[in-house]
C-alpha cells in the first residue's frame, strides 16, 4: 500500500505482486496468529493488498473488511475472494462507517508517510478495548538497498532526485505516537528479517522495479532503468547477494496495542 503522492510511481501490478512477493502474505500469517481473530468479530485489514490475509482472518469466522489504496490490488482481491468485502481508499483518509473490534495491518504502514493520519484512521472506529496488531518496516529497514541507490544517484550527479518514500520508525517513536492517540502499547518489537527474494539472479531487479521507483519519482524512464541496473551491480558487492541469490535487509516493527 502507498500514499497518494507515490502511488503513480509504484508499479502495483497485482499479478506480479502475487507471483514475486508472495513472502509478504506468508510472513503475515504469523501476524494473524498474534491477532487471534475470533468468530463474529469485526476486523479491518488495513492495506490488505490482494486480500490473502483478510481471507485467512475470515477463516476464523470474523467479519473482515480489507482496505487498500491501489485499485489494481482491490480488484484482484475481490476476484480472488468474492465473498469478502474490500474498499479502495487512501489509508490516511479512510473513515469507517461502523465500529470494529480489531485493526490489523501487514507490510503497509511504511507507505503512509503521515503516520498520525494513518493512526487516526485506524483507531477512529476501534471500540474501547479493541486491539491494533500491526507489522511494517521499522528503523534500518532496507538500509543497504537505499544506500546503494543513493550512492548510484550521487555518482550520476543527481542526489537531489532522491526521495525517501517510506516511514521506518523506531519503537520509541511509534509507541509514543500511539499513546498520544489513546492507545495502550502492550508489546513492540523491532527485529531483523532477512528476506530471500524470488526469481534468483533477477530478484533485486524485480524488487527495485516493483518498489524502488518510488525513490526517484521525478526521473525519466531511461534514468530509472540506468540507475536501477547500476544499483543492482553496486548491491552485488554487499552481503545481500550470494551466489546468484538475493536477500533484502528487512527490519520489522511489530506492535500490539489496545484502545483505552
Ligand atoms: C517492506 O515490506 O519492508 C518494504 C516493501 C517495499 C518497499 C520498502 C519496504
Amino acid at each position: 500500500m502507498t500514499d497518494k503522492a507515490n502511488e503513480q510511481k509504484v508499479n502495483w501490478e497485482a499479478n506480479v505482486y502475487d507471483q514475486s512477493m508472495s513472502f509478504v502474505s506468508q510472513y503475515g500469517e504469523d501476524l494473524v496468529r498474534w491477532l487471534q481473530p475470533k468468530s463474529g468479530e469485526n476486523i479491518i485489514d488495513f492495506g490488505c493488498g490482494t486480500g490473502d490475509l483478510a481471507a485467512q482472518i475470515a477463516t476464523y469466522g470474523s467479519e473482515v473488511i480489507g482496505v487498500d489504496i491501489s485499485p489494481e490490488m482491490v480488484e484482484r482481491a475481490r476476484m480472488k475472494y468474492p465473498t469478502l468485502r474490500f474498499e479502495c481508499a487512501d489509508g490516511m483518509q479512510w473513515r469507517s462507517e461502523q465500529s470494529y473490534d480489531a485493526v490489523f495491518s501487514n507490510a503497509a504502514l511504511h507507505w503512509m508517510k503521515d503516520p498520525e493520519s494513518a493512526i487516526s484512521s485506524m483507531i477512529r472506529g476501534l471500540r474501547p478495548g479493541g486491539r491494533l496488531v500491526v507489522e511494517f518496516g521499522g528503523y534500518r529497514n532496507v538500509a543497504t538497498i537505499i544506500e546503494a541507490v543513493q550512492e548510484t544517484m550521487h555518482r550520476n550527479g543527481r542526489d537531489e532526485a532522491f526521495v525517501m518514500p517510506w516511514y521506518f520508525p523506531t519503537i520509541g517513536e511509534y509507541a509514543k505516537l500511539l499513546e498520544v492517540y489513546g492507545m495502550e502499547v502492550r508489546s513492540a518489537n523491532l527485529f531483523e528479517r532477512p528476506t530471500r527474494l524470488e526469481n534468483g539472479e533477477e530478484g533485486m531487479k524485480g524488487w527495485l522495479e516493483m518498489f524502488g521507483t518510488a525513490m526517484f519519482p521525478q526521473a525519466s524512464e531511461s534514468e530509472v532503468r540506468q540507475w536501477m541496473s547500476e544499483a543492482v551491480e553496486n548491491l552485488k558487492q554487499t552481503p545481500l547477494y550470494d551466489n546468484g541469490l538475493w536477500t533484502a535487509d528487512y527490519w520489522r516493527l511489530r506492535v500490539v496495542a489496545v484502545k483505552r
